[in-house]
């Protein structure tokens, strides 16, 4: 039989699920190839789904050496005076956010992270604020400070140190003197968080803080009681930043315990400003590994890059030595990290090009890792169009189940792919997606409305939401995007299917991208501000001819580098399935080739190899392992892995009744 006869329909079925009992056999998983390990700090955090930042400074951007290490190895900054009082509201009621849009914009145009450093302080603190006397007065210019400064930075920071070093050293564990507490009380902390939250309600609210990072000390229990209040009753907080300036010694024994007693307090901790006098290996390892063994530690900043830049230069605290090179507490860092101990050799590609995709590729296949399981109620013969997420240590997997009766959606998750084939499928159709036509989902979380959303085809691009990607029953009824199919799609599609959607965002706009099985790729777009709403301008990113590019597109940012990557499915000449991809420099830019052809595919089952037997001719519809789960969609630029719907070769019959399984490829062809 011709195979392209057996193109995909997806097509609304008007049919019930049949209630047959289940005759698929799972197919046996095989062993898991690695997870990915990464050479960098940012990537190797991103693993774990937590980031790894540095302090900046504005005045050093013109250093060539410093741009190229903090572009290299963070993914998170923290400016480290520019966003301070004496900086931006030097005289009362006129800012300045010269500096500190310096090194926002810099980092928002590099897919970095933004921590907001800081709203309320006594240091750096203008004298014309720190000898008001009236509390009307100084509480009106508290607030509008907050105000003003969040609106400034609104959709750009991740999170922001709304209260710092407000509590006293000692025995005490009472709040200090400053002008803040001693005029208006120390219910000011309390007002800044609430301005904080109606400023700005979708950046994280942080407590900052250093010498609270022993559980036993005064100051710890000081703070702990006050996030313990502050929850109890109501008040907005999102997070804890400890800002770890140790000495050579060190966390103290009992750091990873404060970390999780706060985080049991239902607040996220980071570590916020490290340092430790002369970087002991050790020192820096026990820190990271307290972090990564809880889990609502978030991200890890380094107050610094080289030692030259630290604030304590003289005690040679940081992970960079004067000229730039890596220290052996590196090393440390980034083993503790989960990442791979190996130096880069002298002469070895840069780490600028290291990050650039090869413009051919190889892969390794696993076997069939994840097979349908039907139940009573749900007879399906293909598990479909992967979308997968590594967050909170799991892999969570959102996928199309696919029969005669057509189309709906199924979650599993699981620690490790040896796992995959044991997990429990949880069904959507029981949820309030509810029942009927949904199939090829994309997962992903947005982190300014720190909510989860699955994409997925309705026959109109629709979105779930769901505050906790863990609980299958938490998604919301399907929404659409569009009213209708835009007109240049309809326009266009001729005998085609409106399918797969995709979201990506960058720092100021989220693309949406769709096929129509009829050789062009649409894309609309919307701010992130505005996102899920106002997508519009509908264009044609890509077009060829029908089967050059079917379907199933994915649009990636690469990590550590300016490029974005797009895969389409194609079908070849043998009829079978097989991945083109193409880079920009951005989302909304033209496509330049990478590994474009049958012959040089990106993947395709001439250049992969099945160590566990040839189970599959097809690489059909799936999706990247992310460096991270946002809604910037980054990828990894090494040892890259796609989870990916292939079937036996020889079934054949209706489209929808193939038995399609999942399975995983990994790069075996990485330079870096
Ligand atoms: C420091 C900066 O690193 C210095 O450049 C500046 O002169 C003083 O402030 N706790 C904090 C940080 O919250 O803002 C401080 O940063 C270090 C201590």
């Amino acid at each position: 039989m011709n195979p392209l006869k057996r193109l995909g329909r997806r097509r609304a079925s008007v049919l019930a699920l049949l209630a047959v009992a289940g005759l698929v056999t799972p197919a046996a998983a095989t062993a898991a190839p690695d997870t990915v390990r990464a050479s960098t700090l940012g990537a190797q955090a991103a693993q774990s789904g937590r980031y790894f930042g540095t302090a900046v400074a504005a005045g050093r951007l013109g250093d060539g050496t410093y741009t190229g290490i903090l572009d290299r190895e963070f993914n998170s900054v923290t400016p480290e005076n520019e966003m301070k009082w004496d900086t931006i509201e030097r005289s009362r009621g006129s800012f300045n956010f010269g500096p500190g849009d310096q090194i926002a914009n810099r980092a928002a145009a590099r897919g970095q992270r933004l921590r907001g450093h800081t709203l309320v302080w006594h240091q750096q603190l203008p004298s014309w604020v720190s000898s008001i006397r009236d509390a009307n007065t100084l509480r009106g210019v508290m607030n509008n400070h907050i105000t003003q400064v969040m609106n400034h930075y609104k959709g750009k920071v991740y999170a922001w140190d709304v209260v710092n070093e407000a509590f006293a050293d000692g025995g005490s564990g009472q709040t200090r003197s400053s002008v803040f507490r001693d005029v208006l009380g120390t219910g000011f902390i309390e007002e800044a968080f609430r301005s904080a939250r109606s400023a700005d309600p979708s950046a994280k609210l942080c407590y900052n803080d250093y010498n609270i990072e022993n559980w036993s000390d005064a100051k710890t229990q000081g703070v702990y009681r006050m996030v313990r209040d502050f929850k109890a009753r109501g008040v907005p907080i999102d997070c804890v930043g400890l800002q770890s300036h140790f000495g050579a010694g060190g966390p103290p024994a009992g750091f990873q315990t404060t970390l999780s007693n706060f985080a049991a307090l239902g607040v996220d901790v980071q570590i916020t400003e490290l340092d430790i006098a002369q970087a002991p290996t050790a020192a820096y390892a026990n820190t990271v590994r307290a972090c990564m063994n809880v889990a609502r530690c978030t991200g890890i900043t380094v107050w610094g890059i080289r030692d030259s830049d630290s604030w304590r230069s003289g005690e040679n605290p940081l992970l960079f030595d004067r000229n730039g090179n890596k220290k052996p507490a590196y090393q440390s860092t980034l083993t503790a990290l989960g990442g791979s101990a190996a130096t880069r050799r002298t002469g070895a590609p840069s780490p600028r090009s290291a990050a650039a995709l090869p413009s051919s590729f190889r892969w390794s296949s696993s076997g069939a890792l994840i097979a349908p399981k039907p139940d009573a109620t749900h007879n399906i013969a293909g598990i479909k169009d992967p979308s997968v997420v590594y967050y909170n240590g799991k892999y969570h997997v959102f996928a199309s189940t696919a029969s005669s009766a057509g189309y709906n959606l199924v979650y599993l998750s699981f620690s490790d792919w040896s796992q995959a084939g044991s997990a429990t499928h949880h069904y959507l159709d029981r949820t309030p997606i509810g029942a009927g036509y949904r199939a090829a989902p994309q997962v992903f979380y947005n982190t300014q409305q720190r909510l989860w959303y699955l994409v997925y085809q309705t026959g109109n691009a629709s979105y779930s939401t769901n505050p906790d990607i863990s609980n299958p029953s938490g998604w919301s009824a399907p929404r659409n995007f569009y009213s209708s199919m835009p007109d240049i799609i309809r326009q266009n599609i001729g005998n085609g299917y409106w399918v797969d959607m995709w979201v990506i965002c960058d720092s100021a706009n989220c693309y949406l991208f769709s096929s129509d099985d009829n050789g062009h790729l649409y894309r609309s777009q919307t701010t992130v501000g505005q996102f899920p709403n106002g997508f519009t301008n509908t264009v044609i990113a890509a077009q060829d001819s029908k089967y050059a590019l079917f379907e199933a597109s994915n649009v990636y940012k690469v990590q550590g580098s300016n490029q974005y990557l797009l895969l389409v499915e194609a079908i070849g000449s043998d009829g079978r399935r097989y991945f083109r991809s193409w880079t920009a420099s951005s989302l909304a830019g033209s496509w330049s080739p990478l590994a474009a052809s049958e012959s040089n595919p990106f993947a395709k089952s001439s250049n992969v190899t099945f160590p566990a037997g040839t189970w599959t001719r097809d690489i059909s519809h799936g999706e990247m392992i992310r460096a991270g789960y946002d809604q910037t969609l980054t990828i990894p630029a090494c040892k890259l892995q796609y989870l990916y719907q292939g079937k036996d070769p020889n079934a054949g019959g209706d489209y929808n009744s193939l038995p399609w399984r999942l399975g995983l490829l990994t790069q075996t062809n990485s330079t870096c």
